[in-house]
């Protein structure tokens, strides 16, 4: 019976065929313990000298690291294992012999680790950050989908910026200029307007010269947008969609986390509702501890570790000034100079994984804004005319999927966290 390691539970006692690569291996004497993979899980395999064929036990002392085999042996329950079983193998084919892997068990260094990425995403850390990844955008579609929200696709080939001009990927559209999306969330107003609660999920691309821990230049962001929501009611959904996500990775990812050596209780108390505070009260905060920071300007990754240290969940930060903040923010109803937005700020220092807001709605306020950002009416009347037919107030969000998974996996930068990162100088592999 050929299985996968993820399956061994279900096969104790049992004679099973695993295809794997040998990712570590330890042997003395009469006994070899191979560490083996293959994707869905991890396994040792014992190989005692006097309990396979000669040649077995010679191909298992001498196997390479990252070899691949098939390797044929009884399930046992072992409660040392992390996953709680053990191969006996009674034997062991060589698939294929791989020389001189570059990734050894030893320590190397990250510009290294990222030359060889390709490579490096079978190391025990990066697939336990890639499954991480993977229940996060499951759970994501489990939430909505539960929630009666339409999966959308904006384009990504665009002639518009959602987010400002500054960090536009530009290229050519046959004889127009045509731009990288940097956020779906206009075409998705779009399509709220047409199907009422829609999300998005997909890359978006910024070439920001910033080179953080928390910025890649291509990036996926899952983007809800909602017909007849004001701000509060998008921070509920919100806090919602992030508490389920959480709850599902403690859940579903129980040897990941562990293998990432995640100190899980951190986590457990994500839980709706999630605090709340005001741009203001924010800015007095940090000038009160020390910060020198003046009301009017934007919060920098020092600024929001010190606002998150205060609380042990997320925190969402309100109200943010209209200068700082992208053109078509809806201004707070009798205070202009603020926009009816938040920021939530993750735990532990990973920063900010949301940014939201409630839209204008009004088509007056619109044009004024295109003027004020200089944005041509040949590019946006197609967004003017979403208030211009039946429009209604609508509030949306656009949440970091590798931030979000560095959060939960407990990792430093965002380069681990994406398949193939694409860094300010990095394209390579
Ligand atoms: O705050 P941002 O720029 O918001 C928008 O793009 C809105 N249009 C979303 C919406 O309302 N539909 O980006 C949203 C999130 C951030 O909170 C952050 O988590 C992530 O996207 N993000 C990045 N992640 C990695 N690298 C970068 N360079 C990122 N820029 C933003
Ligand atoms: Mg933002």
């Amino acid at each position: 019976m050929k299985i996968t390691i993820s399956e061994v539970g279900k096969y104790v006692g049992e004679t099973v065929k695993i295809g794997a690569w040998l990712a570590n291996k330890r042997s003395s004497g009469k006994i070899a313990f191979l560490q083996l993979r293959d994707g869905t899980g991890f396994i040792q395999g014992v190989v005692v000298k006097a309990e396979v064929e000669e040649e077995g036990f010679k191909l298992a002392k001498e196997m390479t690291q990252e070899s691949s085999l098939f390797v044929t042996g009884e399930v046992r329950e072992d409660d040392r294992a992390p996953s709680g079983y053990e191969l006996t193998v009674t034997s062991v084919e060589l698939i294929h012999e791989a020389t001189d892997y570059p990734i050894t068990p030893k320590e190397h260094g990250p510009e290294f680790l990222m030359d060889h990425r390709h490579l490096w995403l079978r190391s025990k850390r990066q697939h336990a950050v890639m499954k991480v990844r993977n229940e996060i955008i499951r759970a994501t579609y489990e939430f909505f989908n539960e929630q009666g929200f339409v999966k959308v696709d904006p384009p990504i080939l665009t002639g518009s910026s959602a987010e400002g001009t500054t960090n536009l990927f530009h290229t050519k559209y046959f004889d127009e200029d045509a731009y990288l999306s940097q956020s779906g969330q206009l075409y998705m107003e779009a399509a709220a307007m047409a199907l009422g609660k829609v999300f998005s999920f997909g890359p978006t691309f910024r070439a920001e010269k910033s080179k953080t821990r928390r910025h890649l230049i291509e990036f996926w962001m899952i983007e809800p947008e909602m017909a007849f929501m004001d701000h509060e009611e998008s921070l509920e959904v919100q806090e919602q969609y992030v508490s389920f996500v959480v709850q599902s990775v403690l859940a579903n990812c129980k040897l990941e986390l562990q293998a990432l050596e995640r100190d899980t209780s951190k986590l457990e108390n994500v839980q709706a509702p999630f605090p709340r505070i005001s741009y203001d009260d924010a800015i007095d905060m940090l000038k009160e501890e020390g910060h020198e920071i003046e009301w009017g300007e934007d919060f920098g990754a020092p600024h929001e570790t010190a606002i998150a240290e205060k609380f042990d969940k997320p925190v969402f930060i309100t109200n943010y000034p209209a200068d700082i903040k992208a053109f078509y923010m809806k201004p707070v109803p009798g205070r202009e100079e603020v926009v009816l937005c938040a920021d939530l700020i993750a735990p532990e220092g990973y920063g900010e994984i949301i940014g939201g807001s409630q839209r204008i709605d009004d088509e007056e306020l619109l044009k004024q804004r295109y003027d004020e950002h200089n944005l041509s009416l040949d590019a946006y009347q197609w967004y003017l005319d979403l208030r211009k037919y039946g429009s209604v107030p609508h509030s949306g969000f656009g949440l970091g999927l590798e931030r979000t998974v560095a959060w939960l996996s407990g990792v430093e930068h965002v380069r681990e966290t994406i398949p193939f990162p694409r860094l300010l100088n990095r394209l390579y592999p």
